[in-house]
């Protein structure tokens, strides 16, 4: 078990550069079975998930290497092996091998997908888009089973935007017979990075990042390249970060439209920052005004900057309101911030925050990804020492962030409890 100790209220100068993004090389990866060539996948975050995705490679086959942020995988002597609930459970992006197995091959045997605990999380869209495509699909004892003699095109019309949906049918659509057209398609910018590695391996796949999305397809592909795109929640993490103890922090390689719903929340509050490039500079805000949120689809405000988010909202000058609308169970951080001396009352999805509060340090724990997130903020503007247990779920989400933050000046110890 991993933790965390953090001493808290260290001001933070120097630069923070932004990794790839998690959500988007996690789809990455398993795209790639589709070629029977070489991919070279470009600026590639060095987190768990990733470790975990080329193991999962390896089983199927796949010669993968891993250095300088390059990832490189040679697929020519991929076989379709089941993925064992070994993987599959570990991450909720094990789904995407239903699509690419089921493209290339017309068959897969995957265990049930994990992921972090924050709602119900159905994969019936994805599912059902396979079954319009002509698959069986067997639900057998914690795993599925899909066979598609002929996998054939579809017209599909999501219920929701559904990011894992677009791109797992995006996936299996590319070597399809016919042209697949998805409806009301998420708009995230990493389904438009999978749309590149698709379309530079030979697929035809066109309006990525809009709300609807053609792929004709095509018989077979070759080698693929992609760089992944910086990691936009990573990016509003250290934004929240720098706003509440930044002293001309630079948090560089930042692709600021990505992000737009947060850093205008933020200026209209009075967080002052400057953006140059791809590099935005943010100092500590004296006064923070209160702010509504309510999360949803992009380029809306995201589900994943939520609860980071709300760390800074308990200390703006007033009330803030907060609403979650993907995810059921997206509030269970909320004890923590209040043991730590917030002023939340949460009711399901909705929060209202009533600010400034100061935090003390305290033992918490970081019950998924981005709480875990919520709960470092916490802790780094908290006085005294606060201690955070569970952070295995952190560190899946942002690579080397216990090094990246204290370069800039926090103080914050990684501790491994086995050793
Ligand atoms: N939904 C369904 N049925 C489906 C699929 C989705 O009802 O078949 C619903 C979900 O329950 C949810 C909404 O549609 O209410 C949107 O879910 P979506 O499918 O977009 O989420 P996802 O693909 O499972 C990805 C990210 C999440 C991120 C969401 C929303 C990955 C691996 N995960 O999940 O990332 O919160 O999109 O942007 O890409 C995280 O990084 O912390 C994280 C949870």
């Amino acid at each position: 078990m991993k933790k965390l100790i953090i001493e808290g209220q260290r001001k933070l100068s120097g630069e923070v550069k932004i990794s790839g993004a998690k959500n988007s090389v996690v789809a990455l990866i398993p795209a790639t079975i589709l070629t029977s060539g070489k991919c070279v996948l470009e600026h590639v975050p060095d987190i768990s998930d990733v470790r975990i995705l080329i193991k999962m490679m390896e089983q199927l086959g796949s010669h993968v290497t891993f250095e300088n942020e390059v990832l490189t995988i040679d697929n020519k002597d991929v076989k379709n092996v089941p993925i064992t609930e070994e993987y599959a459970s570990k991450l909720r992006a094990s789904y995407y091998f239903m699509g690419s197995l089921l493209g290339k091959y017309g068959k897969a045997e995957i265990a049930y997908p994990g992921g972090c605990i924050i709602g119900s999380r159905p994969i019936d869209f994805h599912l059902k888009s396979f079954r319009k495509m002509g698959t069986e699909i067997t639900d057998n004892d914690g795993r599925y089973e899909f066979v598609a003699p002929t996998l054939k095109a579809v017209d599909i019309f999501f219920d929701v935007p559904s990011v894992g949906a677009t791109i797992n049918v995006m996936i299996a659509a590319v070597l399809a017979k016919g042209t697949t057209i998805i409806r009301n398609a998420a708009r995230e910018p990493e389904i438009t990075n999978v749309a590149t590695l698709l379309n530079s391996m030979g697929a035809k796949v066109h309006g990525a990042g809009t709300d609807q999305i053609t792929i004709e397809g095509v018989k077979e592909l070759g080698d693929g390249y992609v760089e992944v795109i910086p990691d936009r929640i990573e990016a509003g993490t250290y934004v929240i970060i720098g706003a509440l103890l930044g002293d001309n922090l630079k948090i560089s390689n930042v692709v600021t439209d990505h992000i737009a719903s947060l850093l205008y929340k933020l200026k209209e509050a009075g967080v002052k920052y400057k953006v140059e490039d791809n590099t935005i500079t943010i100092s500590k805000a004296n006064h923070i005004e209160p702010m509504t949120i309510k999360t949803t689809v992009y380029p809306g405000f995201p589900t994943d900057l939520g609860q980071p988010l709300s760390t800074l909202l308990t200390q703006c000058d007033g009330e803030s309101l907060f609403e979650e609308t993907i995810y059921e169970n997206r509030l269970r951080h909320v004890p923590y911030l209040n043991n730590m001396g917030a002023n939340i009352k949460a009711f399901d999805t909705k929060a209202i925050i009533e600010g400034p509060t100061p935090l003390k340090g305290k033992k918490v724990k970081a019950t998924d990804l981005r709480a875990g997130a919520s709960m470092l903020v916490a802790g780094m503007i908290a006085s005294g020492t606060t201690e955070i247990t569970n952070i295995e779920h952190l560190l899946r989400g942002y690579e080397r962030i216990v090094d990246k933050l204290n370069k800039v000046g926090a103080n914050i110890q990684l501790i491994d409890e086995e050793e």
